[in-house]
């Protein structure tokens, strides 16, 4: 990630924050809830998606499908029971998810161009 483009992601959430400081909280604590228990380590740290887990931002899908897929998984994805990730935690990471930026146009990037 270049400083320019740090800088701007750093001014959007920050207008984020400003603008849904409850939204804003329970996305901070997904963001801890999505390290704790190992989610970056397919899906990357923003989401994204990796080599092994599937993009979960942006353009999140709803909480409700989020939660179906997580408890009941029985394909390369472990599935993970309320009693280790509870309902609250993953709402908090859903809100996370949602709020990361969408990747920038590289049009805009002049180092790209
Ligand atoms: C061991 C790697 C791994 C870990 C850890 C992991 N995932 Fe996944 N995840 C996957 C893979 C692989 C898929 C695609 C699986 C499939 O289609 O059966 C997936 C799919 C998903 C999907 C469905 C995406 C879609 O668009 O259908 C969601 C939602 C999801 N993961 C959320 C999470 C969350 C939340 C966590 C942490 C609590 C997590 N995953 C941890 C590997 C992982």
């Amino acid at each position: 990630m270049n400083f320019k483009f740090a800088t701007l992601a750093g001014a959007a959430l920050g207008l984020a924050l400003i603008a849904n400081p409850a939204q804003a909280q329970s996305a901070d604590k997904g963001r801890v809830a999505f390290i704790k228990n190992g989610c970056w380590q397919c899906h990357g740290f923003e989401g994204q998606g990796g080599q092994a887990g599937l993009p979960l931002a942006p353009n999140t899908k709803p909480l409700a499908y989020i939660t179906a897929f997580v408890r009941n998984t029985r394909g390369a994805m472990p599935p993970y029971s309320e009693k280790i990730l509870p309902n609250a935690d993953l709402a908090d990471i859903h809100a996370y998810l949602q709020s990361r930026p969408a990747a920038p146009d590289p049009k805009s990037i002049p180092l790209l161009n």
